[in-house]
């Protein structure tokens, strides 16, 4: 496995790679990799040829008040992972590589990026969807993998792939959980003892919030308050938000039908945690 932190570079392999014929699975990441990472990389192993991850903590991404500095990165650990997984390429370039002097180019979205995350995190998808395209630029894959765990962002990425009419397939795969349901995350490792009970408050509600709509709930306000009531009951536990909206537009909607996407973000103390279901309905 080849660990490479130029863009020259990584295009020199690329074209190597192209050259024989093989199919590029991308697998973009900020590091500190879990096991839901490593269900990406896996996947891509078995859909594609060659696999190449990026491990890139974005800072155009992230607010003023977030985490980009104390964001967790253990380089070594993450090359163990990938090796174990059989990648064959990490691009992990600074900072500099990325956004050299006089960068002023962006892609920003009009739609999709208003509610849920969007809302709390303004210009966070414009730094997504800006980075996203930088590497898909770089690392010119057929197929690329992104996480049902950040449901948000697929849509965004989709969409922005098929706006932008970018050749490469995207590939959705499902939320990794713990053995006791909290969603595997790169930021869990910020909870402490205490927190990290608490924060199964979110998965409880991911269960309930199911077991409503499969026992008929289509009523969106009720199925929200429903679960915000619940997590009320956990004094850790502050919502940012839980919203039901259309999985494609990423718009409120007020009656479950169709494809169907309920968010949530939630504060365990300082620490933001998401996590979500969706659902696909056809209400005769
Ligand atoms: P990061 O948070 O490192 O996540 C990288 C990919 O792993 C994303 O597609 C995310 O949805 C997926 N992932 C994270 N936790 C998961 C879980 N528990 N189960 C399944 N998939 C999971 O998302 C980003 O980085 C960045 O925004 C990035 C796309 C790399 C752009 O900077």
């Amino acid at each position: 496995m080849q660990i490479v932190s130029t863009i020259k570079e990584v295009r020199t392999q690329v074209k190597e790679w192209k050259k024989q014929g093989l199919t590029i699975g991308f697998v973009p990441t900020m590091g500190y990799l879990h096991e839901g990472h490593a269900s990406l990389m896996h996947r891509a192993k078995k859909e594609c040829d060659k696999v190449v991850a990026s491990i890139f903590v974005n800072p155009m991404q992230f607010g003023v008040n977030e985490d980009l500095d104390s964001y967790p990165r253990d380089l070594q650990a993450d090359a163990k992972l990938c090796e174990s997984i059989g990648v064959d390429l990490i691009f992990h370039p600074e900072v500099e590589e990325m956004y050299e002097q006089g960068f002023c180019s962006f892609v920003d979205m009009n739609g999709l990026t208003k509610e849920l995350c969007g809302k709390s995190r303004p210009i966070h998808f414009r730094g997504v969807c800006t980075v996203v395209s930088k590497l898909f630029n770089i690392v010119t894959p057929d197929k690329a993998f992104f996480g049902q765990k950040d449901a948000q962002q697929l849509a965004v990425i989709r969409r922005m792939v098929k706006d932008l009419n970018m050749d490469i397939e995207i590939v959705g795969c499902p939320i990794i959980r713990e053995e006791d349901g909290l969603a595997k995350s790169s930021r869990n490792t910020y909870l402490n003892e205490e927190e990290r009970k608490a924060a199964l408050i979110l998965s409880q509600t991911i269960c309930l919030g199911e077991r409503l709509v499969r026992d008929g709930v289509r009523d969106a306000k009720a199925l929200v308050d429903a679960m915000k009531e619940n997590i009320a009951r956990e004094p850790l536990a502050k919502i940012d938000y839980v919203e039901v909206v259309s999985m494609d537009t990423i718009e409120k909607i007020e009656l479950l039908e169709g494809a169907v996407l309920v968010a949530m973000a939630v504060y365990i103390g300082k620490t933001r945690l998401i996590d979500n279901f969706i659902v696909e309905l056809v209400n005769l």
